[in-house]
């Protein structure tokens, strides 16, 4: 498994990650064999939230856990506060940050988590209340690094106006067909096409100025959560370009599909959603191929871009 050192961060950390959105249907042992078969591939990092289906999938977990034999301190677990569904708001006041890990900490049955991030921004917060809950949380040892999620430069500085500790991570939706994160620097000052719309504030550039892993959510979906494109009668061309790669390389379409992401020189981390441990092994196998120059550029230009 391909492995990554964060600046100001846990060192030798898994580059493929396993989100536990998806994990609530499962019962304990189909969990404990999800968390195994990870950890048995090099998957040591765990991605949650604590709104995923209400923290269900949290409390899946921490209850699974114990059944894998895994000691708490090989794997790193992350979770994410801030989004509050039951409220419909976003919320990083100092009261719902500590209140949010507490509860996650509970329900994961541990009583610390290696990071914690905020998850959308609260369109009214108060950087200074964001500072006084990650302070507490540093102080207590419940919380060892921080980061953020769907963040963008501005508000990151705003946030480090007055939070202390480095914000280390920013996990932001990227895919092959979702990749709005790295197209508008090609296309730039171009008036002909969306893809000139700079929709993010250069968030990209900005995390590897500052030493900000990315973590790509949905890495394998098209569009916003509308399944994957492997596969997919609507995405000949990237299917074909694929799976020719895939051929070469004698892995999945999924491997090659990962690998271009991580292909990328800032260093992400790709955030898989599958709950099938034979998908995982397929999409792990993304650690073994590096995509030479011209093997991204084609499967990029496949996903329907084009150059200028
Ligand atoms: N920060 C945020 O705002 C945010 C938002 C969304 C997600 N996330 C994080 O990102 C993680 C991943 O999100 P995601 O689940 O949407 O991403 P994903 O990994 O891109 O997509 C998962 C979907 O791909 C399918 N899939 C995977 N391998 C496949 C294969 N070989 N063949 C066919 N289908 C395959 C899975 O089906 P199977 O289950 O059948 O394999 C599942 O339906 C989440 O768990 C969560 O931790 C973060």
């Amino acid at each position: 498994m391909k492995t990554i050192n964060v600046v100001n961060g846990p060192q030798n950390v898994s580059a493929i990650v396993q989100g536990c959105m998806r994990m609530a249907p499962l019962s304990i042992d189909e969990a404990a064999k999800v968390i195994r078969n990870a950890y048995e591939l090099g998957v040591t990092f765990f991605d949650h939230a604590t709104c995923y289906t209400n923290g269900e999938c949290e409390q899946r977990f921490g209850d699974a856990f114990p059944k894998t034999g895994i000691k708490r301190g090989d794997i790193i677990l992350q979770s994410k506060v801030g989004l509050c569904f039951e409220r419909n708001e976003f919320d990083w006041t100092k009261e719902n940050i500590l209140e949010s890990v507490d509860d996650s900490l509970r329900r994961l049955g541990t009583d610390y988590l290696d990071v914690v991030l905020l998850h959308r921004p609260d369109l009214i917060f108060e950087p200074e209340e964001v500072a006084e809950a990650f302070q507490k949380l540093s102080d207590s040892g419940k919380v060892r690094h921080f980061g953020v999620s769907n963040v963008m430069p501005l508000q990151l500085e705003l946030l480090k106006k007055y939070v202390k500790q480095p914000l280390v991570f920013n996990q932001l939706q990227f895919s092959i067909e979702q990749s709005q994160l790295i197209d508008q620097p090609l296309y730039m000052n171009n008036k002909t096409t969306e893809f000139s719309i700079n929709r993010d504030g250069d968030i990209l550039d900005y995390c590897r100025l500052h030493d900000i892993t990315i973590q790509a959510w949905s890495p394998l979906q098209h569009g916003f959560f509308k399944g994957t494109f492997v596969d997919n009668p609507d995405f000949p061309e990237l299917n074909k370009a694929l799976g020719e790669v895939a051929e070469r390389e004698g892995v999945s379409k999924t491997a090659i599909a990962i690998a271009w992401i991580l292909r990328h020189p800032a260093q992400m981390q790709a955030i898989a959603g599958t709950m099938n441990p034979d998908h995982l092994r397929d999409i792990c196998d993304a650690s073994k191929v590096k995509l030479s120059h011209h093997d991204w550029y084609q499967l990029y230009l496949a996903a329907g871009k084009y150059l200028p």
